[in-house]
C-alpha cells in the first residue's frame, strides 16, 4: 500500500470534511438508485455532463458546485453493489476497497446508464482518491463510453493526498481520452471549494447555457427579468451589458430607448428582419437602432428584430413608468 501517511492527516482532518459533506455513512446504504437527471435538451443546454462516484459525500459536494456553475447534469456513479462502511475501513487491508484497489483488473459495476452520453460533448468526472488512485469503479465508467470527441475533466478529494497522481494514472492508461485537467480538494480546501470551482469554471471558459439567455432590469430599486431568444442581436446586446438607458414612451405601445453612445451597429448576421411583436416583448427597431419593449400588442413590422421576452412582472413594471425613466440592464 501507498501513501500510508495520509491516514493519520486523514483523522485529524475528517471532522472538517464532514462538516462540508453533512454525513459519514456511505451513501450506498442510504439512498436509492436516484438517476432523475433529464437528458440534454435539443437547445444544446446541458451538454456538459457531471459524472461522480462518492461515498461520504465529499465529492458529490463538489459535483453539485460544478453543475450549479455549469448548467451541466449531475449523474452519479451508482455502485451496482453499494460500498459499506465496512467495505471503506482501510484500516483493514482485507476490505473491499483494498481489494479492489490491488487488483488491476477489478472493475466494480454500476447500477445505471447515462442516458444519450453522444449528446454531450464535455464530461466532468469526480471522484475519490483511494490509496493515490481513482476507485477502479471509474475505470468502469470510462471502459462504457465512447469519449471520443469529448473534452474531459476530473475532480477528485483526498484527506491529504494531491489528486495529480491518479490524473496521470488515468491519462496513461486511456490515452485514446483527452483529458484536459483535474481540480483537487484535500479536506481542508473543501471549505473553500465554491470559490475555486467558479474561479475554475470561468477560467475553461464554460458558458452555462441556463443563465446565459437571462438579463434583469432595473427601475427605481425594483427589479425584474426577461429571457433572451437565441439570435445574433441578442447576443450582441449580452456583450454590451451592463446597461444604463434611459427609456420613455412611444406611441402608447412601447416604451423605447438609444444605446448611450448613440451606436446603431447592432449584430444582424443571424437575426429576424421583422416580427409581430406581443404585449412583453423585447425588441430592436433596426431603422432606428432603438431597443423597445413593448406593453400592448402591435402589428407585425419590417425591421423589428425579437429579441427577448419579460417576464409576467416586469411588463407591468415598464407601463407603470412615465416621463423619462432610467433602466439598468445586466446579465441575471
Ligand atoms: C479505501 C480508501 C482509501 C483512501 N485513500 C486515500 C489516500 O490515498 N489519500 C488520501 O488523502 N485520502 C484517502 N482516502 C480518503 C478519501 O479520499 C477522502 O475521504 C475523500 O474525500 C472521500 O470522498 P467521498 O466523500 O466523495 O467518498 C481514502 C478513503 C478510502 C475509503
Amino acid at each position: 500500500m501507498k501513501h500510508k501517511l495520509w491516514i493519520a492527516v486523514l483523522a485529524m482532518l475528517c471532522a472538517l470534511a464532514f462538516v462540508f459533506a453533512g454525513c459519514s455513512d456511505p451513501k450506498g446504504q442510504q439512498e436509492e438508485n436516484d438517476q432523475t437527471a433529464p437528458p440534454p435538451s435539443a437547445s444544446g443546454q446541458g451538454s456538459a455532463l457531471i459524472a461522480y462516484f462518492s461515498c461520504t459525500g465529499n465529492t458529490e459536494g463538489v459535483a453539485e458546485l460544478i453543475a450549479e456553475e455549469t448548467g451541466g447534469t449531475l449523474w452519479e456513479i451508482v455502485p451496482e453493489v453499494p460500498y459499506t462502511d465496512a467495505d471503506l475501513d482501510y484500516s483493514n487491508d482485507d476490505c473491499r476497497a483494498n481489494r479492489e484497489q490491488n487488483d488491476e483488473n477489478a472493475r466494480p459495476a454500476i447500477a445505471d446508464e447515462v442516458d444519450d452520453m453522444a449528446a454531450y460533448d464535455t464530461v466532468f468526472i469526480g471522484h475519490p482518491i483511494w490509496w493515490g488512485d481513482a476507485p477502479r469503479i471509474i475505470q468502469t465508467f470510462l471502459e462504457s463510453y465512447d469519449f471520443s470527441g469529448k473534452e474531459v475533466y476530473t475532480f477528485s478529494t483526498s484527506g491529504s493526498s494531491s489528486g495529480s497522481g491518479a490524473f496521470s494514472a488515468l491519462e496513461r492508461e486511456y490515452p485514446e481520452i483527452d483529458f484536459a485537467e483535474n481540480l483537487h480538494f484535500t479536506s481542508s480546501q473543501l471549505s473553500s471549494a465554491q470559490t475555486r470551482v467558479q474561479n475554475w469554471i470561468e477560467e475553461l471558459g464554460i458558458v452555462n447555457d441556463e443563465q446565459a439567455n437571462r438579463i434583469s432590469f432595473t427601475i427605481g430599486g425594483e427589479t425584474d427579468y426577461a429571457t433572451l431568444y437565441d439570435n445574433s442581436v441578442a447576443r450582441d446586446l449580452v456583450s454590451r451589458l451592463p446597461l444604463t438607458l434611459e427609456f420613455s414612451d412611444y406611441n402608447g405601445t412601447e416604451k423605447i430607448a438609444y444605446l448611450p453612445d448613440g451606436s446603431e451597429d447592432w449584430d444582424l448576421s443571424d437575426a429576424p428582419s421583422s416580427c409581430t411583436p406581443s404585449a412583453g416583448e423585447l425588441t430592436m427597431y433596426s431603422p432606428w437602432g432603438n431597443l423597445a419593449i413593448f406593453y400592448r400588442d402591435f402589428r407585425s413590422s419590417n425591421g423589428l428584430v425579437p429579441v427577448g421576452s419579460l417576464d409576467d412582472g416586469g411588463i407591468g413594471l415598464f407601463a407603470a413608468q412615465s416621463g423619462t425613466f432610467t433602466v439598468t440592464i445586466m446579465a441575471a
